[in-house]
């Protein structure tokens, strides 16, 4: 008995030694341990033992298991300790790295155009109107003087959505919204996005935006609508340009004009950017037609006002020299961050 207990005793060690982790040692505590373990065994057997040899032989078992269990106790502990040193060395954070740099973003520079604009008539006394971009054609067209048969209408210019309502073609479709329902002085600019029907080129997109502006009173003049421009213009362009008032035409508007400006190149004098002219158009713009004014249901006899209508892709391009509006719409990054504001 005293052998078998020996060579138990001889076997674990052996097999202590060649435990590599927790895993193993928990099987080795089955299978010396365990209910039907080695040791069980053998306190099993301890009735076959003579009976002035069992003390003995008890006490040899009960030692080999406390034996057994302190060996076991103390690989664990050192298991344990050795998976814990492992775990903070690969997990160990190196503090006196630099850290790692984010890219930081900016808004798109048609968004920050828009929020130029804004600013320069907003500290004006303008205060911002938004319209839908899903219009009626009546305050797309027939509250502002565009009628059934007039161009603008045509299928090829206008994005019809359902029978009577369009994708809005310009943010002039805020006027008839807000001349309804406020009494004159009315100051407004309309900031937004337009939609037109066209073949995309470099000139000529399905989207773009605009800036409406509108001003109702009393005694409002064209002197008003020049003097409020040209201020307009040289803030945002930065610069002391002439500013002159070309006739044009726009339905909603009597007298209709374009404003241009001198060139920011050349001064005046004439160069490519201008085509040797001297000027560049930058908006159009009117005295608000007394037909507009009546089919909102505002006297023209007592009432006038001035509007105007620019495009913002065209400002950013004025501004920068670009000749492509596709740029505008494609979020090529190689493009936008050129226009990271600082
Ligand atoms: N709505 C015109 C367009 O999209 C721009 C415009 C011209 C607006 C003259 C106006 C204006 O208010 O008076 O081309």
């Amino acid at each position: 008995m005293k052998h078998v207990i020996q060579s138990i005793r001889a076997t674990f060690e052996s097999e202590l030694h060649l435990c590599k982790q927790a895993n193993d040692l928990e099987a080795l505590r089955v299978r010396y341990l365990g209910k039907k373990g080695l040791v069980q065994e053998q306190l099993k057997s301890l009735r076959d033992v003579p009976e002035a040899e069992k003390p003995l032989v008890g006490k040899l078992i009960n030692e080999l298991k406390k034996e057994i269990e302190e060996r076991l106790d103390a690989a664990i502990s050192a298991c344990s300790h050795l998976q814990l040193q492992d775990k903070m060395a690969k997990e160990a954070l190196d503090v006196t790295l630099p850290g790692r740099r984010s890219n930081v973003g900016s808004k798109h520079p048609v968004t920050q155009m828009l929020d130029e604009i804004t600013d320069i008539f907003v500290s004006m006394g303008f205060s911002v109107a938004l319209g839908p971009e899903i219009e009626s054609e009546y305050y797309n067209f027939d509250v502002l003087n565009i009628s059934p048969d007039h161009p603008a209408r045509d299928m090829q210019d206008t994005f019809y959505v359902a029978p009577g309502m369009v994708l809005r073609t310009h943010t002039s479709n805020s006027q008839g919204r807000v001349m309804e329902n406020a009494n004159p002085p009315i100051r407004i600019i309309c900031p937004g996005r337009v939609f037109r029907n066209e073949t995309i080129d470099a000139s000529h997109h399905v989207f773009f935006h605009q800036v409406e502006g509108l001003y109702v009173d009393e005694n409002v003049s064209m002197q008003d609508l020049l003097s409020t421009l040209s201020e307009f213009v040289r803030r945002l362009f930065k610069k002391d340009v002439e500013v002159r008032l070309r006739s044009s035409y726009f339905p909603f508007v009597e007298p209709g004009v374009e404003l241009d400006m001198s060139c920011l190149l050349c001064e005046g004098k004439g160069c490519a950017t201008c085509k040797h002219t001297g000027w560049i158009e930058v908006l159009g713009a009117g005295m608000v037609h007394p037909q507009v004014l009546r089919n909102v249901g505002l006297d023209p006899e007592k009432y006038t006002g001035y509007a105007w209508g620019l495009g913002v892709e065209r400002m950013v391009a004025l501004r920068s020299g670009i000749r492509d509006i596709r740029l505008f719409a494609e979020n090529d990054m190689r493009f936008l961050s050129q226009f990271y504001a600082v």
